[in-house]
């Protein structure tokens, strides 16, 4: 597989074809992830909960997501790699104008900020600097204290509209990704039809433009609690050459994910 950045993506989805996308904390994944053909990497804030221990994303620092992202980057030769930009590290356009810097300069080729609308001057400021970004929206973990738990988002017409509203305006302001948590199969797809960036989903149904996992998950290493939308794809396989490689042909064919990985309502 060539190099891929943000143009490929674009294309691969102007052509009407499915990306994958998984989260990679260290070199040794992130070679593997490589060798199966997965064209995104996602230093993912999970890292906080597969990697420390904690029982959410919140204790997660800049410095941690710089340290993983590093070692990502050392195994990556063929993949665009996303860092997530931490809990209250971009609650300014400065803030996330100086972290967003650490993460690129340690080897991310996109940050990812969760949130909506409210971004708007913040993803305009990083595009400006040459940062490109996505913005994780609907499910936002690091807002689970705000929701009360780890619930499904976008369930109202209200919300789903103003999911709608949100990802439009973001794409106005210059965000270059969009992924899409936990929301209803419908609104996955209203959201996905009104933009014309590359939308990922995660528990958000078959009609995203790509998918994501998180590894630990698919690779059936997550004893503490497994979601309806992960599929363990180990079961079928192997080693774990094999269930990546796997998961990248269902996600391409779009025999992953079916309704029944995401939500009807
Ligand atoms: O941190 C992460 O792994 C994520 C995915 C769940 C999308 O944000």
């Amino acid at each position: 597989m060539k190099k891929q950045t943000l143009s490929t993506i674009n294309q691969l989805v102007a052509k009407g074809e499915k990306f994958t996308c998984l989260t990679a904390y260290d070199y040794t994944f992130s070679k593997l992830f490589n060798s199966c053909g997965v064209e995104t990497l996602l230093v993912g804030d999970s890292l906080g909960m597969t990697v420390q221990g904690h029982n959410s994303t919140i204790p997660v620092t800049v410095a941690d997501i710089a340290y993983h992202t590093r070692a990502v980057a050392q195994g990556n030769s063929t993949a665009l790699i996303i860092a997530d930009m931490p809990f209250m590290s971009f609650q300014t356009v400065e803030e996330a104008l100086k972290n967003a810097g650490t993460l690129m300069q340690a080897g991310a080729e996109m940050v990812k900020l969760e949130g909506g609308a409210w971004l708007a001057d913040t993803v305009t400021a990083l595009g400006r600097n040459g940062v490109p970004c996505c913005i994780h929206m609907g499910l936002t973990p690091q807002s689970v204290n705000k929701f009360g738990g780890y619930k499904v988002q976008g369930r109202t017409l209200d919300a789903a509209e103003a999911l709608v509203a949100d990802a439009i305006a973001l794409e106005k302001a210059g965000a270059d990704f969009l992924l899409l948590e936990c929301v209803p199969v419908a609104v996955a797809k209203k959201v996905t039809e009104a933009v014309s960036v590359p939308v990922i989903g995660i528990g958000a149904g078959p009609d995203t433009d790509g998918q994501v996992l998180v590894c630990y998950d698919m690779l059936g290493l997550n004893l503490d609690h497994n979601p309806r939308f992960v599929k363990n794809f180990m079961i079928d396989a192997p080693d774990m050459a094999t269930a990546v490689q796997n998961y990248v042909a269902e996600v391409k064919s779009g025999a992953f994910p079916t309704e029944a990985h995401g939500y009807l309502s």
